[in-house]
């Protein structure tokens, strides 16, 4: 089916209080893993790219996502992630992306909305629609590097003006999650009150970044096969799916897909030292990040929702 507006997918998600993973993708193999977890699974689903992705990829990753994205029977958005201006969502826009973030959370207030109406104006002209985020979350995204002391967590007073104000569909939240394979000692602390806050004043659908679940167990085959991760700690289970009960429509995830594939990859390659064939090495990789999809998509419970 044709590629969808990402608020298509969300207002559906928040009105029916279930999340829909946005998976980030690199490459053909991240690309096919999403997309055929998600017809398989009959999920609804919104395949991400950063700004990182594309100059990696190029406009030929972008035409193997929305070829894919096209072929599968279930509703699928491709989506500009951490969009960092005006110019690169206008390049998305024209890519035929179908949902653009623009993350100006690091200017002030009244820069953050100026820049997202522009954003807005553009993207909405052609029936796009456009995520925002107030707040700061720790930990390393695309463009920016946020140290835990400079994370600021999202006010709900300033979250009801700011969606007034900007006109934006979706907004990401700082709520304690934060990006990439270490979230903190222990088990990270997620503001849930602060959800129910925010989503008491705003009936869009909410976006958690930074929300991958660093499964252990997976964790721990990528060091036994020679990796060197430290320290990783995850978005608990529990914390995700309450959070999408309380507003969060929007889930991302990325570092768990990257940790999927490295922990196949090394486990093939220091298994089979003699396996030179790229199709037998990626092609477990690939399988290994479905697992990963299919039970982010349970969690998320978008299951037989499409
Ligand atoms: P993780 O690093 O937790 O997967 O988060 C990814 C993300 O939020 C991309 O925008």
């Amino acid at each position: 089916m044709t590629l969808v507006p990402g608020l298509d997918i969300l207002a559906l998600a928040r009105a029916g209080r279930y999340g829909v993973g946005a998976f980030n993708t690199n490459n053909m193999e991240t690309t096919q893993a999403i997309l055929e977890t998600a017809d398989e699974a009959r999920s609804p689903v919104i395949v991400a790219l950063s700004e990182g992705a594309l100059s990696y990829g190029g406009k030929q990753l972008v035409d193997i996502v929305k070829v894919m994205g096209s072929e599968v029977t279930v509703p699928v958005s491709v989506h500009l992630d951490h969009g960092s201006s005006y110019e690169s969502c206008l390049r998305a826009l024209r890519h035929g992306f179908t949902s653009v973030m623009i993350d100006k959370s690091h200017e002030d207030e009244e820069t953050n909305i100026a820049e997202t109406r522009r954003v807005v104006a553009a993207a909405h002209a052609v029936g796009i629609t456009v995520e925002a985020e107030i707040g700061r979350l720790g930990g390393i995204e695309e463009h920016v590097v946020v140290a835990e002391e400079e994370a600021i967590l999202t006010k709900p007073d300033e979250a009801e003006r700011f969606m007034a104000r900007s006109g934006a569909d979706y907004l990401a939240v700082a709520i304690g999650t934060s990006h990439g394979a270490n979230k903190g000692k222990g088990r990270p602390f997620i503001d849930h009150d602060r959800i129910v806050e925010i989503a008491a004043r705003i009936d869009h659908p909410l976006v958690m970044h930074g929300a991958s679940g660093v499964p252990r167990e997976i964790v721990a085959r990528l060091n036994r096969a020679g990796g060197t991760l430290k320290d990783a700690t995850g978005i608990h289970e529990d914390d995700v799916s309450r959070a999408v009960t309380e507003g969060i429509a929007k889930i991302n995830t990325d570092t768990d897909l990257r940790l999927a594939f490295t922990a196949r990859v090394r486990e093939v390659l220091s298994a089979k030292p003699g396996e030179f064939d790229p199709r037998k090495i990626l092609g477990p990789a690939r399988e290994e990040m479905k697992a990963v999809i299919r039970s982010r998509m349970e969690l998320f419970g978008s299951v037989g929702k499409a």
